[in-house]
């Protein structure tokens, strides 16, 4: 498979009047043609962040990406103008929000919105734009599209408007879509259902996705690589299955048991107690530390770099000075 976007020691930070905010320190990844990554993490680990830093929308000041590169399809990102950046934005890497109410305009229609994009990138006149534009609500399953495209976003119930604003990101046929909690604000089945519509849409369109969010059951049932972030690192990175089988941090190990196992139920509880890091310290030590059940003496003096875990499947990356199978055996006695 080819390589879509490759990030490398990305790094922002907020510079407030509280302190400096480490939210994204130095994280490295490759996302391939058509790969749907993960990324998953508690509240204020950075997920967010790291997007809006990818897409070029950290708000300077406070905000600033100080390291690292984004190279997508051969440039580097972070070095585009900005007119060229917007570009980007609108036709290759489409990103859509947990709260589409902050990306729809309230007083244009639907249709409105998806046609103008459709006429600004793809350069289509009205009419054609706006046959596309009902084309991709049908495709996004929103009934009676010819007549709902004049609707205004108050109009629609909130899966819709999450369906409508996919709409809106595939209408320039993007290699990239990012989605950033994006049914977090919806109910159970709901959310369901526009996964099973964002699964599809993927095998249809071919493009790569970065699914956000803090709910690993969410991120597991739609990636094949899922990356685990805590304090502004990557602390783990497998393949899918291999994040369930062949867990390797103990932070990942909390968020999967916290998380009902129905395979598995002799698996004893590890519950995540303590609270979240300071993020206005660069830790030294593993940031996880001072939360982890398998701490050692190491943990507390050197932050773990991600690396290849021993003897597991050679794609899979953890932060850890700890063998957690090892450390597992030991409190299962
Ligand atoms: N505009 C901002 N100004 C200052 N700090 C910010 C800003 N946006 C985000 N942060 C901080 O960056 C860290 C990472 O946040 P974020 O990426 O939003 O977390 P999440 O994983 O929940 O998406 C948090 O500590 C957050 O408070
Ligand atoms: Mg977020």
């Amino acid at each position: 498979m080819t390589v879509l976007m490759e990030v490398k020691n990305l790094t922002t930070r907020f510079f407030t009047d509280e302190g400096t905010v480490y939210a994204v320190n130095g994280i490295s990844y490759v996302l391939r043609e058509g790969e749907t990554l993960g990324v998953v993490g508690e509240s204020g680990s950075g997920k967010s962040v790291h997007a809006m830093s990818i897409m070029g929308l950290i708000p300077s000041p406070p905000g600033k990406v100080t390291e690292g590169e984004v190279i997508f399809r051969g440039r580097d990102l972070l070095k585009l103008p900005k007119n060229q950046m917007r570009l980007v934005r609108g036709a290759e890497i489409a990103m859509i929000f947990q709260d589409p109410m902050t990306s729809l305009n309230p007083v244009l229609t639907i249709g409105r919105q998806i046609t103008e994009a459709l006429q600004l990138h793809l350069g289509m006149d009205r009419r054609e734009a706006r046959n596309r534009a009902v084309e991709l609500l049908a495709m996004v399953g929103i009934p009676g599209a010819e007549k709902r495209i004049d609707d205004y976003p108050h109009q629609f119930s909130g899966g819709m408007r999450q369906r409508a604003m996919i709409a809106m990101g595939l209408s320039c046929n993007p290699q990239l879509l990012i989605a950033d909690e994006a049914t977090t604000a919806l109910d159970v089945t709901i959310q369901a259902q526009i996964i099973d519509l964002v699964k599809r849409l993927r095998e249809k369109l071919g493009m790569a996705m970065i699914w956000i969010s803090h709910d690993l059951g969410v991120v597991a049932s739609i990636s094949d690589t899922v990356q685990v972030m805590y304090a502004g690192y990557i602390v783990e990175r497998a393949p899918v299955n291999e994040l369930y089988k062949d867990t390797r941090h103990p932070y990942t190990l909390g968020l999967l048991n916290s998380l009902p196992r129905l395979d598995q139920p002799d698996i004893p509880l590890i519950p995540i107690t303590g609270s979240p890091p300071d993020m206005r310290e660069l830790p030294t030590q593993c940031p996880f530390a001072p939360r982890c059940p398998f701490a050692v003496e190491k943990c507390w003096q050197e932050n773990p770099p991600l690396l290849p875990v021993e003897g597991g499947h050679p794609e899979h990356l953890a932060a850890c000075w700890v063998d957690v199978r090892e450390a597992r055996r030991n409190v299962n006695g």
